[in-house]
């Protein structure tokens, strides 16, 4: 009976997404927007924006056309755009502040991003010009949160686009030890009856090594290996528990009866708690992008066809 590792072959992608961390109350009214957008502009003295129905309209719409993926794309329109996603409940609010936290790496006498940062979406907030904002959020399983604004001027900030982006909440401690990898995986693993899965010295310079390899281009391809493999990527501090914690996420997708996932990945998760997986190594390196690359494997691996994880 030989496996056919769908971890290695069909879930290669993973989004890298924001973490939920904040609040509780909602903070997704039009003046929730408009606050987060005018808080970070009156610190760099730029007037306020206003909230303009057509826009949001706009941003609407286009929210709601990527519900079926989710993905964090541009609209190509004719607004500027920022766009976030989570797999937790993220508010309009805190979308704003994802973007608004950039301004650290956003270096106004060069007018330039630090080097491998992304400041983009900071910049488009306080744009001074952009003097129109509407803004849409989808509550789904996936979440996207999407800002349009209407510039009264385009100008070339030399910057370039703001691309697709993956943002996520600094945590405040590091979160990349061995333990750290090992807790967020132990905790899911007990949560289905499953024990602990130990760390491995020789899996872990074989995920490091393979880290390395991807600093280049930061692609979420994997390595094709003997062992299962999980991949994930993220921009601010992406840490390795944060990289865990979205393959957990996954688990509201796998349905254990049918042994399916359900309305979403969920590969990552069945490779997290698989029973027969008891070694692990992970590794976390810096991509030439800024970017954080993160890979776990697992040894045995998991995800046999036709095989339950637990
Ligand atoms: C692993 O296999 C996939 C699918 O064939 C391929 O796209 C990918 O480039 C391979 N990975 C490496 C590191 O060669």
């Amino acid at each position: 009976m030989k496996m056919s590792q769908i971890s290695l072959a069909v879930f290669c992608l993973l989004i890298g997404l924001a973490l939920q961390v904040l609040p509780s109350h909602a903070q997704n009214s039009q003046q929730d927007y408009i606050n987060a957008h005018n808080a970070a502009r009156s610190l760099v003295g730029v007037g306020a924006v206003t909230w303009d129905e057509q826009v949001a309209a706009y941003a609407r719409n286009y929210a709601n056309q990527r519900s079926g993926d989710c993905r964090l794309v541009h609209s190509g329109g004719p607004y500027g755009e920022n766009l976030a996603g989570s797999t937790g409940d993220l508010s309009g609010t805190q979308a704003v502040q994802l973007w608004v936290n950039e301004k650290a790496d956003y270096n106004y006498n060069s007018n330039s991003c630090a080097p491998g940062k992304v400041c983009g979406h900071y910049t488009q907030v306080v744009w001074r010009n952009s003097v129109r904002i509407g803004c849409a959020k989808l509550n789904q399983d996936n979440e996207e949160v999407s800002s349009d604004e209407d510039s009264e001027e385009e100008e070339d900030t030399g910057m370039g686009e703001v691309d697709v982006e993956a943002l996520i909440i600094q945590p405040s401690n590091a979160q990349n030890s061995q333990q750290d990898y090992l807790n967020a995986h132990n905790t899911a693993r007990a949560q289905v009856g499953v024990a602990n899965i130990n760390w491995d010295a020789s899996v872990a310079t074989y995920a490091l090594n393979y880290a390395n390899s991807r600093k280049v281009d930061c692609n979420l391809i994997h390595s094709n290996g003997t062992y299962g493999e999980n991949l994930a990527k993220g921009s601010g501090s992406f840490t390795g528990t944060a990289a865990v914690n979205l393959w957990v996420a996954e688990k509201q997708h796998y349905d254990y009866n049918s042994n399916t996932c359900v309305g979403g990945q969920c590969l990552h998760y069945t490779q997290v708690v698989w029973r027969d997986s008891v070694r692990v190594g992970c590794a976390r390196v810096q991509c030439n992008n800024g970017w954080w690359f993160v890979t776990c494997n697992y040894d045995p691996p998991g995800n046999y066809v036709g095989e339950k994880p637990y």
